[in-house]
């Protein structure tokens, strides 16, 4: 047996555990019609396949009509649940992990516009700053309607085969009435630690009265909520130890924070650019006031940190969600020794970005994830070995050449550039972002490994690519910057792009029109601000950076608010003129009758990129497709066999920005679901 600390079994009460690693709650916005059917049950067992000790399945299942699906959540609260939450968790056991499930309501951090249009409720009037709804100071029979319900929903959980239940007490309902900012009740649930813990306790008890003792049950809530006036360090260990002392709870899992604004949330689940396990020796604090079993989770995406999370004692299941997200199979991987192949996650957060906006969780850099029905974690070899010529080592050339490769194909890719990367080089050149480059190191050495022949420096022209003798051949050539969008006045300007290179020096005072909305408008910002010049950030929209999603934004506010960056919204650069040395901007409006001149020294366009798309030009009527995609075959999963040049001698694709400004997650989705079937 191994004596790796990761790979110990843990027995949990009656449980055993196979190893220290879980991922923790979270919900991925995959219900359909608030159940996890068969899409939801596909991601969660492809998890219990890679091998982690238990999956707690669904985040925040609401137990109470008046806690609304505010990101798809699974409506615990319905009895049909039952058969389905069954369905997943015999899938989940034959895989050989255990599953358990949050619970929760979400008190005041939910909408009253979702679900049943019923008033949000919670120990307060005070609103959530993050969903905005204004609650009702809940009454007498909510609270007792409430602790019922959260009981009904943990036995239907049991009747569905789930080990245990965890309920959720940071931000949601039960950590609103133990908090002093949030519970302005008097009486019994309100004013002291005993009352205001009373409530978790009441729902405790109903639970265990319901579920008996061979049923999991633990808290995941928050032993500090890092705000003046609400449950510091002190009570928090008090209210761990009163956990501990009810003999109600199996386990605790620690967080340290509070979620009721994007930027308290961003800190509790750091992103990119934030340091490495924040929180561990605070959970390991807790555990060792304690001796309780303790459970973490908190951007520890390396099993590195995570080996050190359980062998340094700190806590006894170690938490890797994001990771899991990314690459499903690193339990696997570390026992077949294969580290190196596990696919980083690199902390983008548009799997938890994308819920908040209402979407489903996409990996950036995993398509497969969240679409396992149609897309494999694992690819198949292909009965025919191809020659595949890629042109591009940006991200959807290099996924290209991946699964290309991984498919058992003859893979050569050409690069003008120096390195591999692209657009994802450039983002990597802010020091927040650097961990975006393991996109493409990863996708680097598993190519490597595949045997894939790189050319750097190289121009592919028509010639170079039919030299090769292809049978398909791939255009991954992404796009430049696209600035041309004034009436007047386009040579004057610069792109974002040219600041972030640092092909262009930073002016001093600098107005930046993005109408993109995306991550290279704050970084070319940053960029500028840093070196001392003065930014204005104008863009028509509604808002500034609509693209950059909410826990995405916090690290760049963080830093923008002190360099006095500032923004302006609704308004449209339409003209620039030169005057001296200056640059008069014409800013005018999409809702008229506004004509305004004002005057920088520099003047940088954020709109996205324009396709380079030449080459595809030039060899599409070589192709015996003429480039032809058929979506059918792409969405059914099937070999594209359009046909449309008898003369042709290789079929043709174009993927990524080469056809049309979007993203990195865009990009390699275009690569995987087109490449899987070659
Ligand atoms: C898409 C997504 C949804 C989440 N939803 C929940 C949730 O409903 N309840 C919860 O306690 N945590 C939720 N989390 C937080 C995770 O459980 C975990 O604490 C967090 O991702 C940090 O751990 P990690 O760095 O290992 O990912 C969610 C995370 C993600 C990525
Ligand atoms: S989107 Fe980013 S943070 Fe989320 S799982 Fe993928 S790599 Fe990790």
């Amino acid at each position: 047996m191994s004596n790796d600390p990761l790979l110990q079994p843990y027995q949990l009460k009656h449980l055993t555990l196979r190893n220290r690693i879980i991922v923790t709650a979270h919900e991925p916005a995959y219900p359909e019609d608030g159940m996890p059917k068969e899409r939801y049950r596909a991601y969660t067992v492809e998890r219990a396949k890679g091998g982690v000790a238990m999956t707690m399945t669904a985040g925040s299942a609401a137990v109470s009509k008046d806690s609304p699906p505010v990101f798809n959540n699974l409506l615990a609260y319905k009895d049909e649940i039952v058969p389905w939450i069954r369905e997943m968790t015999d899938a989940v056991h034959e895989e050989g992990a255990a599953i358990m499930i949050q619970l929760t309501h979400l008190g005041r951090r939910t909408r009253w516009d979702k679900g049943e249009w019923l008033p949000v409720v919670a120990p307060s009037h005070h609103r959530e700053a993050s969903h905005r709804a204004f609650p009702k100071k809940i009454e007498d029979w909510d609270i007792e309607r409430i602790i019922k319900d959260f009981a009904d929903a943990a036995e239907r959980m049991k009747a569905g085969g789930m080990d245990g239940v965890e309920l959720e007490a940071y931000g949601h309902l039960l950590d609103q009435f133990a908090s002093p900012l949030t519970n302005e009740l008097d009486g019994p649930y309100g004013g002291s630690l005993d009352n205001r813990m009373r409530f978790c306790f009441d729902v405790l008890k109903a639970i265990r009265a319901r579920v008996g003792d061979d049923f999991i049950l633990g808290v995941r809530y928050t032993a500090d909520e890092c705000l003046p006036g609400g449950t510091g360090k002190e009570e928090g260990l008090e209210i761990s130890k009163r956990l501990k002392e009810s003999g109600l709870i199996d386990y605790l899992n620690v967080i340290r924070g509070h979620i009721d604004t994007d930027a308290g949330l961003t800190d509790v689940i750091p992103i990119q650019g934030m340091a490495n396990s924040p929180h561990l020796d605070f959970a390991g604090e807790i555990r060792a006031a304690t001796n309780f079993p303790t459970f973490h989770a908190a951007k520890i995406p390396d099993v590195a940190t995570a080996r050190h999370a359980i062998a340094s004692g700190k806590v006894d299941m170690v938490g890797m969600t994001r990771a899991h997200m990314t690459d499903p199979h690193i339990v696997r991987k570390i026992i077949e020794k294969r580290e190196d192949d596990i696919r980083p996650c690199v902390g983008a957060n548009y799997c938890l970005d994308r819920i908040y906006q209402g979407g489903a969780a996409y990996c950036i850099h995993n398509a497969a994830t969240g679409r396992e029905l149609t897309m494999p974690h694992t690819i198949a070899k292909a009965d025919r070995r191809k020659k595949v010529v890629i042109v591009g080592a940006g991200p959807a050339g290099l996924e290209a050449a991946r699964v290309a490769a991984e498919r058992g194909h003859e893979v050569v890719v050409f690069e003008a550039a120096n390195d591999p990367g692209g657009q994802i080089r450039l983002t990597a050149q802010s020091e927040r972002r650097r961990e975006m480059i393991s996109i493409i190191d990863w996708r680097m050495s598993q190519c490597e490994k595949l045997g894939v022949t790189f050319h750097f420096n190289s121009w592919a022209e028509a010639d170079t690519v039919q030299a090769e003798n292809p049978d398909v051949v791939i255009i991954a050539t992404g796009g430049l910057p696209h600035t041309e969008v004034l009436s007047k006045g386009n040579e004057l300007v610069v792109s974002s792009w040219d600041i972030i290179s640092g092909d262009v020096k930073p002016g001093t005072n600098v107005l930046i029109f993005d109408d993109a909305g995306d991550h290279a408008g704050l970084q070319a910002a940053e960029f500028i601000a840093k070196a001392g010049g003065k930014v204005e950030i104008m863009t028509p929209d509604r808002s500034f950076a609509p693209e950059v999603m909410a826990m995405n934004l916090v690290p760049y506010m963080r830093s923008l608010q002190k360099l006095d960056v500032t923004f302006t919204v609704t308004y449209r650069l339409e003209a620039v003129e030169k005057s001296g040395n200056e640059l008069v901007a014409h800013v005018g409006s999409d809702y008229g009758g506004i004509a305004k001149q004002r005057t920088f020294d520099q003047i940088v366009i954020n709109h996205g990129t324009i396709p380079l798309d030449d080459l595809y030009f030039e060899l599409k009527p070589a192709s015996s497709n003429l480039g032809e995609v058929s979506h059918d075959q792409l969405i059914a999963g099937r070999p594209q066999t359009a046909w449309r040049n008898a003369d042709g001698k290789f079929q043709l694709f174009r993927i990524g920005d080469a056809v049309a400004a979007r993203n990195t997650h865009a990009a390699i989705y275009d690569a995987l679901r087109l490449v899987k079937d070659i």
